[in-house]
């Protein structure tokens, strides 16, 4: 009994004593003090200047420093680090926290997110604060294997570790920590399957694994996660359907499984998940129809379905879903049909409407006109035609994106009163007239891409006031003038193209040196290459193809270093190549067929490095600003025009977006002479050469067998004589190999790729050219002769020849490599 009444009076006297011990008179371990001022130590360099952890000072309590928290008992120890963004710009700080932070056994939150920290993360050091309930070191360029260690916690509530490098797969301890609730593995380079034993994790509410490279199927069990709100695993290389326990999520908001490629239909039953907000299936390869049990969502915000294989009716009810704010269907391999009889009078209020590919036809429909808070609009890639509406100007739009259309008739000026218009498309319509006067009103415009219309006339002067203007298309109309308007102040102007247009005058120069793209080819500018071209020290395409323009390659060759692209294809530049050209070190495309050049190819031509190397792949670097509503919407408007090459032997586009892919090198129909040096045979990264139709005398370099990755090699119509060198077999990619209209002799060589070579028109024209590819058989191989009926065999050679050039190729050279089989060299002086 006496026990019985004295514990509460114990216990109540504990926290009397407790409560009455001031607390500043306690101060944090001195161990875990040190351990701070160590881990500020090593960014020093870098908060010198910044407010950033000023109050961490050696003589107070740790207690009392920013962005720590202590624990409330006696011993005071640190609890809580929220060292989020301390680093302020990108400034790598090497080698990640110094070890004695995990000294800070302690602690329960420890937040370092977004601070640039570079390093391996040791999960064994990590793992030693076994308190840790909230760990966050998403946003920093840490790498490492996460190893077991991560599931020795025992307390952790949150694991964050987002935007890192981590390599391997996902720890399965990990799924054996069963007080999880949040877990974000999201673009952290982890692969491999995912465990069913993630399911293990019951208390997870957010599980989140997009931008990785995780593969197989979601997990029969999935449904066992009952508590789950945030699901996304976007961005993976998922496989297979969705389970269709995903029904019991009955908590499930969010559903991410977008750009995976994930098949079969949409489990009909997903329409019981009440609380679903964004479902995003986009970018899959889905089937069927849109359930329609969806409708049922009545919270649901944003439904992103676009680029899928779904088909069927695009259903009216989804525009009755109340609290639908963003709709995204369509897309070009979508069978997904708008019924264009439909009555709609939406219940919803759209912010964005994406109908891209849907065969909407007719007028642009008017119910859109309802939606007041809609700031976003794709219908392109419809059938849409009639003119541009009238109240699509009233509405307050950020992006308009109504590009390959029917549309016709002229712009209406009220367009670009807009102060929110960021991106107008409206390429490959019929739109006619002059852009409005008034089109620089439009101050925020970014992309402007107009390409493939009827307009004509001026470019409007006060294009150039659109100062945040970045991308500017207007190829492919009438537009016409000599004088293009001074661009002063659009300094984010990188990309412009006005190429097949008739604009006439000089080349316009007045554009951000920031430019980075600059495509005039197909006008009619005139006037020699100007010199200042060198000051667009970014530029890295330059496309002036099929204008008028004139001017000594020697002086005018525009030496930018970051140049990639230069084509001047069909103009009249005269002179010699200058052999300063070796100086455009990131020159993959050199383009100057049909010009009037003459003198030497120069050796120094095979020191363009970035003919030399392999190309490596990589994404295109442009930097488009993200604040603007979203990403998405610019890989899908930008639809960059391709350049126009003579790609083997025929005018072809190269895809803008992978141009770093291709290198190559044009310098036919020009008056160049001598020989070709050796030096060429360098290039061994050029995939077409091309220096047909010039006065190259001298012989083959034997060097051209070093070209390994040249897949056209077109040297006809030139003075070219000797053989043609044994090396070319070498070439395992070469499929187009003209050297027509030239004094070669001898043996064609044999081996290889050299022996489906066998175009006879590419070897026309010779001065004795021989060998089985255009079947005929060389001296050397002539078999000691026999008695023969001489008759006979010359009568089944015409006959063979009427079959041989009506023959598709593959079939030709199968009979070719049959073997040797005509003797009648005399009869065929053309080769
Ligand atoms: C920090 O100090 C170093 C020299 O101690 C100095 O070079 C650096 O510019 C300073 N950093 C900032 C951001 O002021
Ligand atoms: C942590 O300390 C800060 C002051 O440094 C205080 O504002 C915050 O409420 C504390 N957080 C907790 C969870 O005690
Ligand atoms: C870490 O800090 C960032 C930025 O303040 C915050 O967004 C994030 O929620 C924090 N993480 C945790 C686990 O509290
Ligand atoms: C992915 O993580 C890296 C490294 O932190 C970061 O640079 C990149 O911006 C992240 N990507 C996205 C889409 O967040
Ligand atoms: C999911 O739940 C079922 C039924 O409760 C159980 O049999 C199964 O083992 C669970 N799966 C996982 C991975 O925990
Ligand atoms: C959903 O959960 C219930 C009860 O646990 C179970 O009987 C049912 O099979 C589950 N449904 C699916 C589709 O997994
Ligand atoms: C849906 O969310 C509400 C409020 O967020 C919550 O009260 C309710 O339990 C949720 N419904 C289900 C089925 O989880
Ligand atoms: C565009 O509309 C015109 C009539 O205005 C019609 O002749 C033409 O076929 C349409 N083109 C397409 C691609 O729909
Ligand atoms: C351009 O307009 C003219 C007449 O205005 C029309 O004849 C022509 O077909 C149009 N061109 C295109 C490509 O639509
Ligand atoms: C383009 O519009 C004009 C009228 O502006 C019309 O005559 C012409 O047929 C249209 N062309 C196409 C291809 O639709
Ligand atoms: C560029 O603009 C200036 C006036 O600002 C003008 O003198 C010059 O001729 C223009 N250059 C070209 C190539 O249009
Ligand atoms: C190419 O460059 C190398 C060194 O960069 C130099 O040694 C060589 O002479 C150059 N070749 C020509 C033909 O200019």
């Amino acid at each position: 009994m006496a026990t019985a009444i004295s514990t509460p009076l114990l216990m109540l006297s504990i926290i009397f004593i407790l409560n009455s011990i001031p607390i500043p008179s306690s101060s944090c371990p001195i161990h875990q003090k040190q351990a701070l001022l160590q881990f500020k130590s090593t960014l020093t360099t870098i908060l010198n200047s910044s407010s950033i952890l000023q109050s961490w000072n050696p003589i107070s309590d740790c207690c009392s420093w920013d962005r720590v928290n202590c624990s409330r008992t006696k011993t005071r120890t640190v609890t809580e680090l929220h060292l989020s963004e301390i680093v302020p710009l990108f400034n790598p700080v090497q080698g990640l926290m110094p070890p004695r932070l995990f000294q800070l056994e302690s602690l329960q939150v420890l937040n370092l997110s977004n601070n640039f920290l570079q390093g391996v993360l040791s999960s064994s050091e990590v793992s030693g604060l076994k308190n840790l309930r909230y760990l966050d070191l998403s946003h920093n360029s840490l790498e490492g294997e996460l190893g077991s260690e991560l599931g020795s916690f025992q307390n952790l509530i949150s694991l964050r570790l987002s935007s890192n490098y981590f390599q391997g797969s996902i720890p399965p301890q990990l799924f054996e920590v069963e007080s999880l609730q949040v877990l974000d593995l999201s673009n952290t380079s982890v692969q491999g399957v995912l465990s069913t034993d993630v399911c293990k994790l019951r208390n997870l509410e957010s599980l989140k694994l997009n931008d990785n490279l995780l593969t197989g199927n979601i997990p029969e069990d999935i449904g066992n996660l009952t508590k789950l709100r945030e699901f996304s695993l976007g961005k993976n290389q998922f496989i297979g359907k969705i389970p269709s326990s995903i029904e019991n999520l009955s908590q499930l908001e969010s559903l991410d499984l977008s750009e995976n490629s994930f098949t079969m239909e949409i489990p009909v039953g997903i329409g019981r998940l009440p609380n679903m907000t964004l479902l995003d299936l986009s970018k899959n390869q889905f089937t069927g129809p849109i359930p329609s049990s969806i409708r049922n969502f009545n919270k649901l915000e944003t439904l992103r379905l676009q680029k899928n294989k779904l088909a069927g009716d695009i259903p009216t009810w989804l525009f009755q879903i109340k609290s639908l704010k963003n709709l995204y269907i369509g897309g070009k391999e979508s069978n997904l049909i708008w019924n264009n009889k439909a009555k709609i009078i939406p219940r919803c209020s759209l912010e964005q409407l994406s109908m891209p590919s849907c065969g909407i036809s007719g007028k642009i429909p008017d119910w859109i006109s309802s939606q007041k808070d809609l700031y976003f609009l794709d219908l392109s890639e419809n059938q849409l035609e009639g003119g541009f509406p009238d109240w699509l100007t009233e509405m307050e739009f950020e992006g308009i994106v109504l590009s390959d259309n029917n549309l016709s008739g002229p712009l209406p000026p009220r367009l670009f009163e807009s102060m929110s218009l960021l991106i107008l498309s409206l390429s490959r319509n019929n739109f006619s007239g002059e852009l409005p006067e008034n089109i620089g009103n439009a101050r925020a415009i970014m992309i402007l891409m107009l390409s493939g219309n009827n307009f004509s006339g001026q470019v409007p002067k006060s294009i150039a006031n659109i100062f945040l203007l970045m991308l500017l298309d207007l190829s492919r109309n009438k537009f016409s003038g000599d004088s293009f308007p001074i661009f002063r102040d659009t300094r984010h102007l990188i990309y412009i193209d006005l190429s097949y247009n008739d604009f006439s005058g000089t080349i316009p120069m007045n554009f951000s040196l920031d430019t980075r793209i600059l495509s005039l080819g197909g006008n009619k500018f005139s006037g020699d290459l100007p010199t200042t071209l060198t000051k667009f020290v970014n530029l890295e395409h330059l496309d002036l193809h099929d204008n008028e323009i004139t001017g000594n390659f020697e002086d005018v060759l525009p030496q930018i270093p970051t140049l990639q692209v230069l084509s001047l294809r069909n103009n009249s530049i005269q002179g010699f190549i200058p052999r300063t050209i070796s100086n455009l070190s990131s020159l993959r495309i050199l383009d100057v067929s049909g010009n009037n050049l003459v003198g030497n190819i120069p050796p120094e031509i095979a020191n363009l490095t970035s003919m030399i190397e392999t190309p490596q792949l990589s994404q295109s670097d442009y930097i488009l600003p993200v604040y603007v509503t979203n990403v998405d919407v610019f890989n899908n408007v930008i639809e960059f025009q391709d350049l126009i090459v003579n790609w083997k032997k025929s005018f072809q586009g190269l895809a803008s977006r992978n141009l770093d892919i291709y290198s190559f090198l044009d310098l036919s129909e020009n008056q160049i002479s001598g020989e070709i040096p050796a030096s060429l045979g360098n290039l061994k990264s050029l995939k077409v050469l091309n220096i047909s139709h010039n006065r190259i005398s001298g012989k083959i370099p034997v060097s051209f067998g070093d070209l390994q990755d040249v897949e056209s090699l077109d040297l006809s119509h030139n003075e070219l004589s000797g053989l043609i060198p044994q090396s070319l077999a070498k070439l395992e990619e070469i499929t187009i190999l003209d050297v027509s209209n030239n004094r070669l002799t001898g043996k064609i060589p044999m081996g290889g790729q050299m022996n489906t070579m066998n175009e006879l028109d590419y070897f026309r024209n010779n001065n004795g050219l021989c060998g089985m590819q255009i079947g005929i058989i060389c001296p050397e191989d002539i078999p000691p002769p026999e008695e023969s009926e001489e008759d006979d065999d010359k009568q089944s050679w015409f006959l063979w020849e009427g079959t041989w050039f009506g023959f598709p190729v593959g079939f030709f050279s199968s009979i070719l490599v049959m073997g040797y089989f005509l003797k009648f060299l005399s009869l065929f002086k053309v080769w």
